[in-house]
């Protein structure tokens, strides 16, 4: 069966589906998108993922393309026609249009919403608990990564030297020596004394939903957790370290820069961590 893509209203075969040359998302990167989890046809963290989407919107000054209820019929019925079974993700993506090239915001282009979607293989605890490599790069993005905007030029590059390495991820460092995130996760480190950290949602990250949802996890469960940065040398040197994203979930890291985290080998709280991640994912599943 053929994946099908939701453009402007339509909803059209994969190949079909296009957008306008002049299209903003296109040639400014003027837009901004989701990536959202998909158990048993039921979006994971739905409400979420639609409030970040409406701060991406506000912050780069464009409305709504439709109203939140109609999205989230389009979302249903996008992931409906793409049968994606047990899993899968939806991804989003709504730019401020087509115009005639110009750099300001034009004065009465429709904005563009597409979505697409695919099944993937349902993780489980064995398949995410193996653990990872990360390669450390610069962080050589713009000065608002809390929004998910379309510009990932920098991440692009940053995910090309994991893959290159033999990584799953890059961990991205700014001037002052600290890990801001992955390139496409948040980075975690479990310390000695069994602290849970992560750093602070501000600009210099994406406030991942998977972050959020796993802070919630880890306050229910009783887990000792701190906002702050760490550097790369403590990293290195933590107890355990692991990233967290929609489609990755929880993947405990297990080697920074070649260099071994903990035993080598991915740690108690962060194991336990995917198998509540997992508990969530189902419940969600099952949400009406
Ligand atoms: N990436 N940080 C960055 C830079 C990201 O791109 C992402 C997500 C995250 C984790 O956010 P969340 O938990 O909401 O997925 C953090 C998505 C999955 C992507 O670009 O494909």
């Amino acid at each position: 069966m053929g994946r099908i893509a939701y453009v402007d209203g339509r909803y059209l075969p994969h190949q079909q589906a296009a957008v306008r040359v002049e299209d903003r998302g296109f040639q400014f990167a003027d837009g901004v998108y989701e990536v959202i989890a998909v158990r048993r046809g039921r979006p994971v963290d739905e409400d979420d993922h639609l409030d970040r989407l409406d701060r991406s919107l506000r912050e780069l000054r464009m409305p709504w393309p439709m109203s939140r209820r109609a999205l989230r019929l389009v979302m249903r019925e996008t992931i409906r026609r793409n049968h994606l079974g047990a899993f899968g993700a939806l991804y989003l993506q709504v730019t401020r249009g087509a115009a005639p090239r110009s750099h300001a915001f034009p004065a009465t282009a429709k904005q563009t919403v597409v979505m697409t979607a695919r099944p993937l293989s349902l993780p489980t605890a064995e398949s995410l608990g193996c653990g990872i490599g990360v390669v450390t790069v610069a962080d050589i993005r713009w000065k608002r990564c809390d929004v998910k905007s379309v510009s990932l030029l920098a991440t692009v590059l940053g995910k090309q030297v994991a893959v290159e390495a033999g990584c799953y991820e890059a961990w991205m460092v700014d001037e002052q020596g600290l890990i801001t995130e992955g390139t496409a996760s948040n980075a975690w480190i479990v310390t000695a004394g069994g602290e849970l950290v992560t750093r602070r949602a501000d600009t210099a990250i994406l406030n991942g939903i998977t972050r959020m949802a796993t802070i919630g996890i880890a306050r229910a469960a009783g887990l000792r957790f701190v906002e702050r940065p760490f550097s790369v040398a403590e990293a290195k040197g933590a107890a355990e370290a692991f990233i967290t994203s929609t489609t990755s979930m929880i993947r405990p890291v297990i080697r920074i820069d070649g260099v071994a985290v903990g035993s080598g080998r991915p740690g108690g709280t962060t194991v336990r961590l995917v198998d509540w991640y997992l508990d969530h994912v189902e419940a969600e599943g099952r949400t009406v």
